[in-house]
């Protein structure tokens, strides 16, 4: 056999990163878009999303020749020896898993593959999902070939996409045959990575899970921090003390201003939903999803019992993206309370180092935006801090006191020494302390 022939469809997070990181490995690679206007900044080498080092690889993988992107599917499928699928999985209505573009994708693979292929599931889809795609393929099938499908759940996080992917803590591989499973250890041999091999089933069910225990991990961090408050201890202290215990982990303990993102909030509405399409209620989970949306608007509604009105107030509000170093505002915490404030007539001031033009497309001229802090806070008559950037943690509380009308912060991140905020006599309330 020739240079193995990849396919990526679906240029989002998971395709774009799958299909450079293969790309990288030496692969010959195609990634496969509708969308033409991503597909043509692609091929010039202009990186969609922003993503630590993706630009760098996806330059130097097109100029070696490694890397192709196209809306052509049917050149694109025809001779492929593995087309990886990571379209996106939108939240439907209940909260399933919209499995529409997925569908779409099977159909089109069947309509134009002219030999033996490895179809492999990247992108997140409930249980059961791997054995509809071979369905739609077989039903549609064109030529006689032989397909084979397979899922490869990934876990990269946004902002460190790349480096989650070379050095990834596993490799999952769901296959129900030897020579798919064969084919896809072959695949990923060169990232040297441990590989569970499990059905295709389990493999589905992983990544659900995966996701679902870290949610449940942050709203349980959450509920505890809700109770420190009320007893007089401090999450942050309590987590420090939780984290030497290796059974327990020290990551993803951080109370705060709730989760959000592409993956956590779907997906957790997606297991719910699956497990109810199943006779079963999943209470764990409702209980995170539940915890999860009260602890989105528990700084809103401390600061509307202190206030009592916003109503031309000036309102700062520092970091808007879901999560530190990434642009992207999916199910930010941060937009339901900037919602709410100007309901209440809130006069806002945003900043954020990269989320602005996002956060622009979604408010246009409601809100006000700025390239500073400083220029957030001054005269400002309270501020809420919702992402814990570099840059604000390395602000410094006097700045505050000095810029502020009311020296008055409400910090989703628990950024700040309580004590030290004492100190320089600004009102400060955050999360479990
Ligand atoms: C997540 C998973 O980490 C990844 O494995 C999966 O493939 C996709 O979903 P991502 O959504 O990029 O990745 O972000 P992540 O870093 O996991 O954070 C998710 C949310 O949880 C953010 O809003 C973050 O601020 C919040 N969070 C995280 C906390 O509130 N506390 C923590 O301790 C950790």
């Amino acid at each position: 056999m020739g240079k193995m022939k990849i396919i990526v469809t679906g240029t989002g997070y998971v395709g774009l990163v799958a299909g450079v990181c293969f790309a990288e490995k030496g692969y010959d690679v195609t990634c496969v878009d509708v969308d033409e206007e991503k597909i043509e900044k692609l091929s010039n080498g202009i990186s969609t999303i922003y993503e630590e080092g993706l630009e760098e690889l996806l330059k130097k993988n097109i100029k070696k020749g490694n890397l192709h992107f196209t809306i052509n599917y049917k050149d694109a499928y025809k001779d492929a020896d593995v087309i990886f699928i990571g379209v996106g999985t939108p939240e439907g209505k209940d909260g399933a898993a919209n499995l529409f573009y997925v569908e779409t994708v099977s159909r089109q693979i069947a309509e134009t593959i002219e030999k033996d292929c490895l179809v492999v599931v990247k992108s997140t889809v409930p249980v059961g999902t791997n054995d509809k795609v071979e369905t739609f393929i077989k039903e549609d099938l064109v030529n006689n070939v032989k397909v084979e499908v397979a899922s490869n759940p990934e876990f990269l996080s946004q902002g460190h996409a790349v480096r989650d992917t070379f050095e990834a803590k596993r490799i999952i591989i769901g296959t129900n045959s030897q020579k798919a499973e064969k084919l896809l250890k072959e695949i990923y041999e060169p990232f040297n990575l441990p590989i569970v091999s499990v059905s295709r089933r389990s493999a589905e069910m992983i990544k659900y899970a995966c996701n679902n225990f870290l949610a449940l991990k942050i709203s349980y961090m959450n509920d505890i921090a809700n109770l420190c408050e009320l007893v007089g201890a401090d999450i942050n202290e309590v987590a420090t003390g939780m984290s030497y215990d290796n059974r327990i982990g020290a990551d993803f303990l951080r109370a705060g201003i709730g989760y959000g993102g592409s993956c956590f909030p779907k997906d957790t509405k997606a297991l719910k939903y699956l497990a109810k399409q199943n006779d079963y209620t999943l209470r764990t989970v409702q209980s995170a999803i539940e915890i999860n949306e009260e602890q989105k608007i528990k700084l809103y509604k401390k600061a509307c019992e202190r206030l009592n009105t916003f109503e031309g107030s000036k309102v700062a509000i520092l970091g808007v993206a879901f999560k530190v170093g990434t642009d992207d505002l999916r199910e930010a915490p941060s937009l339901i309370n900037i919602d709410l404030l100007l309901e209440r007539g809130a006069n806002i001031y945003a900043y954020d180092p990269v989320a602005i033009e996002n956060l622009k497309k979604r408010y246009s001229t409601r809100i006000h935006y700025t390239t500073n802090i400083e220029e957030a806070i001054k005269d400002s008559n309270v501020c809420f801090i919702f992402t814990e950037w570099e840059q604000i943690k390395e602000f410094k509380p006097r700045k505050y006191k000095e810029l502020m009308k009311m020296p008055i912060i409400y910090d989703g991140r628990n950024i700040y020494d309580t004590k030290e905020m004492k100190e320089n006599k600004i009102e400060y309330y955050s999360i479990g302390r």
